[in-house]
């Protein structure tokens, strides 16, 4: 994807994820999530120009570290760009000496499900009831992800 560029961000970037952010529908972070994840984890953006079309959260832990947070500007979708901030973070995890990737997401987001998969990662099991509904009352499911890393032991 010539036309884009990668950076990591930080709390001076706030303005441009916002904006990321309202292109969106509704499941965003609340500002003092998206501020200590700023400040604290690694944020990866893709920049069309100076326009911020994506960006992955990604936070470190013990042997393992788990993307916290992965969106696309619906305009850049389908084009690999989540894709490449995957192998980014793959990359990044490894560089810690994580043995795997980890993640959950919503039972009925089946956009990021194919997106998890064509990539490598494996499903772990399903969480009842974790997530608030997008619409409507109740709750919803979590599936449980895991990429092991190549050279570290599962
Ligand atoms: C899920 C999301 C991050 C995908 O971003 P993207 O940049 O469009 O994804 P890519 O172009 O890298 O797609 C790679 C593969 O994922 C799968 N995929 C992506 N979007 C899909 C969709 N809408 N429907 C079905 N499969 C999809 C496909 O297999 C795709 O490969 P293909 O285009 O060759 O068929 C994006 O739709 C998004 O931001 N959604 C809202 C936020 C979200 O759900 N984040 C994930 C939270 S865990």
């Amino acid at each position: 994807m010539s036309e884009l560029h990668y950076r990591l961000l930080n709390g001076l970037d706030w303005p441009s994820v916002q904006a990321l952010c309202a292109q969106e529908g509704g499941d965003h972070w609340s500002q003092p999530q998206w501020a200590s994840s700023l400040s604290g984890d690694w944020v990866m953006g893709a920049f069309a120009g100076n326009s911020l079309v994506a960006v992955l959260v990604l936070q470190s832990g013990y042997l393992q570290a788990e993307v916290l947070n992965l969106l696309v500007d619906p305009q850049w979708r389908r084009r690999g760009i989540a894709q490449a901030l995957l192998e980014q973070a793959r990359c990044q995890a490894q560089l810690w000496q994580a043995e795997k990737l980890l993640l959950e997401l919503r039972y009925s987001n089946h956009a990021a499900l194919n997106l998890y998969l064509k990539s490598g990662w494996r499903l772990d099991g399903r969480r009842r009831d974790y997530y608030p509904r997008l619409e409507g009352q109740g709750r919803e499911d979590a599936w449980l992800m895991s990429l092991p890393l190549a050279g570290q032991a599962e």
